[in-house]
């Protein structure tokens, strides 16, 4: 018989150890081994030496036939989701994890996608169509929710309780399903594992079961992941070589944008945004994003400018507001939302060498309008043009918007996908864009505005 033995996980990275040690040796963290039982192995049997099945191409290709895809109810999921010349959204048998902070809104939005499938199988299935297993709120909250969502029959909804992954999807087997939301990962458990359910053994055991049952039943799951506080999904990145598809909620909890990306996908590419907001009637999808970005009301105040980017492949038009103010301080306050802070002080110094605009003494807070986080250099003209507007106290015309990187020697440079960038601004009522097409130097440009003398 194997003698049962123990080794320690690190909760981090994954990684075991065969006794404890304070650091991980992998990943550098400091604590976080935990004890878990190794899973019990026969042996290897002479069974196990049998040579391995091969496809051709041919079988190959007959298989994939079986490979399609159903919409999900969201024309902006779908398209994040990826499609082929003609179906598009989820694929039959893929396993789709949902990550985001909690709050955020990752029940509320399968929630909403399952009641979408039920319309649209509804006619054709008499099973249940969609199974939902609850590890983090009882049957009656998620009804609730359901309830909240939609007013039509909930009839073909079956709930699991069951912590135990196992006996969830034996029950599953039976039931065949059309779609099955896992409602965390981290809350369920496997019966061959001694941890407890949320450890990183645990949680990659069960993301494990239910991609060995999708795969086999041909039927999608969702599973739900949270983020942590470092960022990483369910606690280690375990999960996303599992899975076929992670897609991540982001968006901050105080405000109602929120933005679906795709972080790898099997079935498509990665670069493509979906917009929602969240509102009382859970998320809804955001046709048109600039307009919502974009409010007319602060046209013609000082501080405030127009500035292109590009989410996913779609040319986006968003507000940057720049206040800057005397201070009080000796060291003055560089402040920045949705902006990263080290812009501001790189467009600062170079409004200053470059174009004689001195803020030493002024403390600079930075946003982007409507909560949005923007990683792109192509904001920084924007950026530098709302600094000087604010500091000089005039406002730039609203029909403007601007794309542009700045660099240290006050150039305006090209960025990525500039020209259909500048063409899709043109689309969303722009009237003229000025990006290094137009201008070179920072200095010409608030010249043209004449923030500068
Ligand atoms: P939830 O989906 O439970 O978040 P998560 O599963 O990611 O932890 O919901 C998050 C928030 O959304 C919650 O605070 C309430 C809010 N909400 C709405 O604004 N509208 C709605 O229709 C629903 C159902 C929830
Ligand atoms: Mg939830």
């Amino acid at each position: 018989m194997p003698k049962s033995e123990t080794e320690f996980v690190c909760q981090s990275c994954g990684w075991a150890h065969p006794r404890w040690v304070g650091q991980c040796s992998e990943c550098g963290e400091w604590n976080s081994l935990v004890e878990e039982q190794i899973e019990q192995t026969t042996g290897i049997s002479a069974a196990s030496n049998k040579p391995a099945k091969s496809l051709s191409l041919p079988e190959v290709e007959r298989l994939s036939r079986s490979f399609s895809r159903f919409s999900t109810g969201f024309g902006e999921l779908d398209r994040v989701l990826g499609s082929t010349s003609d179906e598009k959204g989820v694929v039959q048998g893929s396993v789709i994890l949902l990550a985001g902070e909690p709050g955020i809104g990752k029940s509320t939005f399968l929630t909403q996608i399952g009641l979408n499938m039920q319309l649209s199988t509804k006619k054709t299935q008499k099973q249940p169509v969609v199974a939902y297993l609850c590890g983090e709120e009882n049957p009656e909250q998620i009804l609730l929710r359901i309830k909240r969502l939609s007013n039509s029959e909930h009839k073909s909804w079956e709930f699991f309780t069951s912590q135990q992954i196992e006996s969830s999807l034996a029950a599953l087997t039976k039931l065949k399903p059309a779609f099955v939301i896992a409602d965390s990962a981290q809350s369920f458990r496997s019966r061959t594992l001694t941890g407890t359910a949320g450890s990183v053994g645990q949680v990659r055991m069960v993301t494990d079961k239910l991609t060995e049952w999708a795969k086999k039943n041909n039927i999608p799951v969702f599973i739900v992941g949270h983020v942590t506080k470092g960022g990483g999904i369910a606690g280690p990145k375990v999960l996303e070589h599992i899975v076929d598809v992670v897609l991540e909620i982001s968006g901050e909890r105080t405000t109602d944008l929120r933005l679906v990306r795709a972080h790898k996908n099997r079935f498509g590419a990665t670069d493509e945004v979906g917009v929602f907001q969240m509102t009382e009637a859970g998320m809804e999808e955001v046709l048109n994003p600039s307009a919502m970005l974009v409010q007319s009301s602060t046209a013609g105040i000082p501080g405030s400018v127009l500035a292109g980017i590009l989410e996913g492949s779609r040319p986006l038009l968003i507000e940057l507001q720049a206040l800057v103010v005397r201070s009080q301080l000796a060291m003055p306050r560089r402040v920045g939302r949705g902006v990263a802070l080290s812009r501001i002080q790189v467009l600062a110094a170079v409004l200053e060498k470059h174009c004689g605009l001195r803020s030493s003494e002024h403390d600079i807070f930075l946003s982007v309008a409507g909560g949005l986080v923007v990683r792109e250099p192509a904001i920084d003209l924007g950026c530098a043009v709302a600094i000087a507007s604010s500091l000089a106290n005039k406002p730039v015309p609203r029909e403007i918007a601007f794309v542009g990187e700045v660099g240290l020697l006050g150039e305006v440079r090209s960025v990525a996908f500039g020209e259909s960038r500048i063409k899709g601004l043109k689309r969303l009522g722009v009237s003229k864009v000025i990006s290094h097409q137009t201008h070179n130097t920072v200095v010409a440009v608030l010249k043209e505005l004449k923030l500068i003398a």
